[in-house]
């Protein structure tokens, strides 16, 4: 099968999409409008980009429809500063509640029950049972469209990484304790703690990373 996305709905190309671009880690993101109204939502489209500086980012689609804006990108056009709290498996279910499109306003903590906890040097509040949260402020948003179907890259840089003290060891974030979960396509989730395996990647005298 060989195809060219430009060719097809857009519905058809977003299945080939999240069935090509997997397993996608999910950025559970809290953002705040400028009333102080607290959203909460996940996105697996989502990566890091550099360490120094720290940069990472994720995209939300255009809706379904009109196309209008997903109420976190109005939220970071807004306020310019969002938390990606990284989703365990202990908090999945919730994860999955927070992705109802609720009427913009709603406040997703409220609904699925996780607990607000102060950041650092943001307004947005982290989502206290996620082990590992970055507070970000923007540094661009990239738009590819204003239909449904087609979405923005937001790009943001980490002011303050938190992570739960049992987690960190060595320097190292333990995967197993953190136990995250990854998107397939659909409704179907990976594990990152089952059958994983080692690969040592070699070095050579030019290149030390
Ligand atoms: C695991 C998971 C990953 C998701 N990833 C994305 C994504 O990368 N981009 C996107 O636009 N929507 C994604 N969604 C859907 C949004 O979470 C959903 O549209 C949500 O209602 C947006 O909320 P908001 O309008 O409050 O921002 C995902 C949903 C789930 C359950």
């Amino acid at each position: 099968m060989k195809v060219q996305p430009d060719t097809l709905a857009w519905k058809e190309a977003y299945k080939l999409l999240i069935g090509s671009v997997v397993p996608r880690p999910i950025a559970f993101v809290s953002t705040m409008d400028r009333s102080g109204d607290v959203n909460l939502a996940p996105f697996s489209f989502f990566t890091g980009i550099c360490a120094d500086p720290m940069m990472v980012c994720f995209a939300p689609m255009r809706k379904a429809g009109e196309g209008d804006k997903k109420d976190t990108l109005l939220n970071i056009e807004e306020t310019k500063e969002f938390v990606i709290n990284i989703v365990s498996e202990k908090i999945a279910e919730q994860m999955n509640e927070c992705a109802t499109p609720y009427a913009k306003g709603t406040d997703e903590f409220l609904t699925s029950g996780l607990t607000k906890e102060l950041s650092e040097l943001i307004s947005p509040p982290r989502v206290k049972e996620s082990d590992v949260q970055l507070e970000c402020t923007l540094d661009q948003i990239v738009e590819f469209g204003n239909h449904e179907g087609s979405g923005s890259l937001v790009i943001g840089k980490v002011v303050m990484v938190h992570v739960r003290d049992e987690l960190y060891e060595d320097g190292r974030i333990n995967t197993k304790k953190l136990s995250p979960v990854g998107r397939l396509a659909g409704q179907e989730y990976s594990r990152a703690t089952a059958d994983t395996f080692t690969l040592i990647r070699k070095t050579t005298a030019n290149e030390k990373s």
